[in-house]
C-alpha cells in the first residue's frame, strides 16, 4: 500500500521538531538529556498525526519507558496503520560534545512492511546503485567486495572510498583496505548518514561497510531503497537474551543475512534532520525570530529526493 504524500511534510516537522528540542543540548555534554529532548519532542509531534501507528524501531523495549519503545502506538489511530522506525537523536555524542553530524531520524512503511528487530549490533554493507546486486556480499572477502566495486565503477581500487565506523573490531577490516591503498572514510559516529553517501558520486563514498546499530542499518535501508542502492544486513546476537528477545520478535534464524527488500518491503518515507551541521545536511540555524532546519527526505513511490528546508516562527 502506497504512503499518502502528505506523510512527507508532516514527518519533515517531526523530525525537524526533535532536532530543534535537541539543539539547546549541543555542546552541554549530556547525552541523556539531549536525547529526551529529542524523544520527547518526537513522541508529542507524531501523537498529533492521525495515524495508527507503531514503533518497530525505536529505542529499546518497553521496560526503557519514557523512550520511543519497540511496540509503542503512536498516532490519533484515525488513519493508515503504520510501522515507524525512529532514532530521534542519532549521534548522542556529536550533540554532546559539538561535533558535526547529528540528525534526528524517522521512517516510516505501511503496517508489517518493515523489519521488527531489538536493539542490538548489525553487520552491514552498501553500495550505490551502479554496482549490480551480486558483485558484493557480506560472506565475501573485502578485497573481493572492493575489487568488484572499483570494475563496476571503472575505477583504479586506489580510487575507492569506503567508509567505515572507526572502532576497534573493524581493525581487521582496516587492515585490509589499508593494504589495498583504498581510501578509507572513517566516521567516529553516526553510521545512519554513513552509510547513505555512498547514494549519490557527490559524497566521493563507494562503498560502506561494518558493525554498527541493528536500528540505524534499518533506518538507513529506507532511504537506500530509494536510490535503488544495495545493502545488506546480519544482525548479531550475542548474549541468550538478545536471542530470546530477538526469538519473540520472530527471528528465527540467528546468522540470517538480510537484503533490502527483506527489511523494508514496498513503499517508504525518510526524515532525517540535521541538528548540527553533517554530510548531508546542515544543522539548526536560530536567526532573530525564525528557526530553519533542513532535512534529508526520501518517498520511494514518488521518487522523491530532496532536502527540504523549513521554516520556524519562535
Ligand atoms: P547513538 O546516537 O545512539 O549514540 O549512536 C551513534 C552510533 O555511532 C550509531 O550511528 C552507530 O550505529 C552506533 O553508534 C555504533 O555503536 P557503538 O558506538 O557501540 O560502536
Amino acid at each position: 500500500m502506497e504512503l499518502d504524500k502528505k506523510f512527507i511534510q508532516q514527518l519533515t516537522n517531526v523530525t525537524s521538531e526533535a532536532a530543534i528540542a535537541c539543539k539547546n543540548f549541543v555542546g552541554k555534554n549530556d547525552k541523556i538529556k539531549a536525547d529526551k529532548a529529542a524523544t520527547e519532542a518526537m513522541r508529542k509531534n507524531l501523537n498529533k498525526l492521525d495515524i495508527d501507528g507503531k514503533v518497530v524501531i525505536g529505542e529499546g523495549e518497553l521496560d526503557k519507558a519514557p523512550m520511543l519503545f519497540i511496540g509503542e502506538k503512536l498516532g490519533t489511530k484515525k488513519g493508515q496503520a503504520i510501522d515507524i522506525a525512529v532514532d530521534p537523536l542519532e549521534g548522542t555524542n556529536f550533540v554532546a560534545k559539538n561535533l558535526p553530524g547529528a540528525l534526528s531520524v524517522i521512517a516510516i512503511t505501511s503496517k508489517n512492511n518493515l523489519f521488527h528487530a531489538p536493539e542490538t549490533y548489525m553487520n552491514k554493507l552498501a553500495v550505490g546503485k551502479e554496482v549490480p546486486k551480486d558483485a558484493v556480499d557480506l560472506d565475501f572477502s573485502v578485497e573481493k567486495n572492493i575489487k568488484n566495486v572499483a570494475d563496476a565503477k571503472n575505477k583504479d581500487i586506489t580510487k575507492i572510498t569506503a567508509c567505515v565506523l572507526d572502532r576497534p573490531r573493524h581493525k581487521q577490516i582496516i587492515e585490509s583496505l589499508k593494504k589495498l591503498k583504498v581510501k578509507i572514510k572513517l566516521i567516529s559516529d553516526g553510521d545512519v548518514s554513513g552509510a547513505l553517501l555512498v547514494t549519490e558520486n557527490k559524497y566521493n563514498v563507494d562503498i560502506f561497510l561494518g558493525i554498527g546499530g541493528g536500528p540505524e542499518g534499518v533506518l538507513a535501508a529506507c532511504a537506500l531503497d530509494a536510490f535503488n542502492c544495495t545493502f545488506q544486513g546480519r544482525f548479531l546476537f550475542k548474549t541468550d537474551e538478545d536471542k530470546k528477545r530477538a526469538h519473540n520478535m520472530g527471528i528465527k534464524d540467528f546468522s540470517k543475512k538480510y537484503d533490502l527488500h527483506e527489511i523494508v518491503k514496498g513503499d517508504s518515507i525518510f526524515c532525517a534532520t540535521g541538528i548540527t551541521n553533517g554530510d548531508l545536511v546542515g544543522g539548526v540555524i536560530k536567526k532573530n525570530n525564525i528557526i530553519i532546519t533542513e532535512t534529508y527526505v526520501t518517498h520511494k513511490k514518488s521518487d522523491f529526493k530532496k532536502i527540504i528546508k523549513t521554516e520556524f516562527n519562535t
